[in-house]
């Protein structure tokens, strides 16, 4: 069974492990803690007792919900676990104001874009070069006035 609540420091070793295999460019685990102390929803996937993801989204400019990161324990992907974290930030950004989510996603993600769009995000514009190694970013948002809970 799969448990989500939000995240705290003693959570962040483990927060930080799936961070680091599941991105070429990791967020450093300052930042990582950081955003535990930042206004928002930061929350954890548990089975079993252990963390296997984790979502964190913020409020910009009082009503724009953004993802910052969502990432699953590679052994535990493809079982609904990314479809239910971000189902639950996006209905706690709701909360706090959000009208609508933004999410950055690189191109060649084909895992991420599909289940951004299996939610309902659609693509609004892309930047180039928007990454490290130069990759394009693909900006998707949800508009939550006629958004399912
Ligand atoms: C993206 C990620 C969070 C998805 O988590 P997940 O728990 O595997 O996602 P779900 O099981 O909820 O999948 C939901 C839907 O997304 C799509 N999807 C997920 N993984 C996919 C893959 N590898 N290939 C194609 N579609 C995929 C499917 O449509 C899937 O629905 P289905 O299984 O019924 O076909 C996970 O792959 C991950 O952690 N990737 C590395 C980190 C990352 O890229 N984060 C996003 C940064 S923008």
């Amino acid at each position: 069974m799969i448990k989500i609540r939000k995240a705290n420091i003693n959570d962040l070793k483990e927060i930080y492990r799936i961070e680091k295999e599941s991105f070429p460019d990791p967020y450093p685990y300052g930042l990582l803690k950081a955003f535990l102390f930042h206004p928002g929803v930061y929350l954890v996937a548990i089975v079993e007792e252990k963390i296997i993801g984790y979502c964190i989204g913020i409020i910009r400019n009082e009503d724009i919900g953004h993802i910052i990161s969502i990432a699953v324990d590679k052994n535990y992907r493809r079982r609904g676990i990314g479809t239910i974290l971000l189902r639950n930030t996006i209905n706690e950004l709701m909360k706090l104001g959000a009208r609508k989510i933004r999410i950055e996603v690189r191109e060649s993600n084909i895992a991420a874009i599909k289940l951004y769009e299996k939610i309902g995000f659609r693509e609004k514009e892309k930047i180039y070069g928007y990454y490290s190694d130069d990759e394009t970013a693909i900006v998707m948002f949800l508009e939550l006035e006629n958004h399912q809970k």
